[in-house]
This record gives structure tokens, sequence and C-alpha cells, in this order.
């Protein structure tokens, strides 16, 4: 029976539009439960309604903690009988009322090559740096920013003429590509953590 997910966003959703299109495909055995997001108009939205995927919007403004924020997610996430959660550029820091509601079970896509430029404007950072490879994690989420066992990477080599722009575009077609393979090797159970590491069996 497939598994289902809670998709988070904040924004655009070209992530959530990557695991709906696996999915059309038969690339990835999973259903989509809701697409939650935090910013009201999210153009991710309309994606997911139009691939008739309930939808929510929970604003963090509307909370007085980012605790009674999460309890809320919670809430929703559980109505859906969601299995696994995946942030698809959701700009919030979650709290351990999340985290350990979900051990785990809470994936998240960034676009660098972590541990290296954590938080936010990551591809900004990389340009900055002067770094020559960067590219996209995807990793289970712990109470720390960026940092839980990482399942996948993809590298992307930055050339001097790049701009933040252009290697963000470089780097979302991976994204694109690497984050349905990553839920699909978790709902597998294929993820088996040791320590800080995901080793893949
Ligand atoms: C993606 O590049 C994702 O990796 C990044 O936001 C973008 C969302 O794009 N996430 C983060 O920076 C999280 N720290 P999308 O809305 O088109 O999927």
């Amino acid at each position: 029976m497939s598994r289902t997910l809670g998709v988070l966003i904040s924004g655009r959703g070209s992530n959530l539009q990557a695991i709906l299109d696996a999915i059309e495909r038969g690339d990835l055995d999973a259903r989509i439960g809701v697409v939650i997001s935090n910013v009201s108009g999210a153009a991710g939205l309309a994606r997911a309604e139009k691939a008739s995927v309930p939808t929510a919007v929970l604003s963090h403004q509307d909370y007085g903690s980012r605790e009674a924020f999460d309890e809320a997610l919670l809430e929703r996430l559980d109505e859906s009988e969601v299995d696994l959660v995946c942030l698809a550029g959701f700009m919030r820091i979650l709290s351990p009322v999340l985290v350990r509601a979900f051990p785990n079970r809470i994936l998240n896509i960034h676009p660098s090559l972590l541990p290296a430029f954590t938080g936010l404007h990551a591809q900004r950072q990389a340009v900055a740096h002067g770094v020559k490879l960067s590219g996209c994690t995807v990793h289970l989420v712990d109470e720390e920013l960026d940092h839980g066992p990482i399942v996948l990477q993809s590298a992307v080599h930055v050339d001097d003429q790049d701009d933040e722009d252009t290697l963000a575009a470089r780097i979302l077609e991976q994204e694109h590509a690497l984050y349905p393979k990553a839920i699909q090797l978790v709902l597998d159970g294929r993820v088996v953590i040791e320590g800080r590491r995901a080793r893949i069996s």
C-alpha cells in the first residue's frame, strides 16, 4: 500500500511539482495527503490544487510561538495520516515539537552540499565563497538547522561566470531528480541510521 506524504512549502513549489510528477510517472510509490503552506498565495498551492491534492494554509504569524505553530502543523499532518513529512522550500525552522513527533520521518532538501552553507541563500554563499563545487542535499531533519543524517547528495560545478541565479537554476535541476529518489529510499526502509550517518542498504 502506498504511503502518505505531507509536503510543507513556502513558495514556488517546484520540488513539490517534481514529487507530483514522479508519482504520476510511477517512479515514486506514494501519495500526497496534504500540502501545507505557511504563506497564503504561495505558487505551490496552485500546483497541488491542479493535482487534486488537499491543501492548507497555516500562517506562522497567527501563532504565539514556534511550538504553537508546530502543534497546529502536527494536527493537520495527523488529520491526513501522514507517514513522511517532506520539507520542500519550507522556510521555517522546526521546533522539537514536530521533530520528535516524526523521528527520522522528516526530510528536507537544501541547495548546498551540507555541511557547507546552511541557512538562507545557500547558493549566494557558495558563489561568494568561491567554491568550485556545490550542489544539493536531501537529509533527515533533526533538532539542529540543516544538520541531520544525509540521505543523498548531488554535486554541481560552479563556473567563474556563475551568479547566485545561474547556480541556483542548475542546482534546482538536480534537486528535482534527487528528492523523489531519496523519498523512495526512505519509504522502502532502505535508509539505516547509524549515529549521524544514514547508510543506504
Ligand atoms: C529550493 O532550492 C530548496 O532547496 C530551497 O528553497 C528552494 C525552494 O524551491 N530550500 C532551502 O533553502 C531550505 N533551507 P521550490 O519552492 O521551487 O521547491
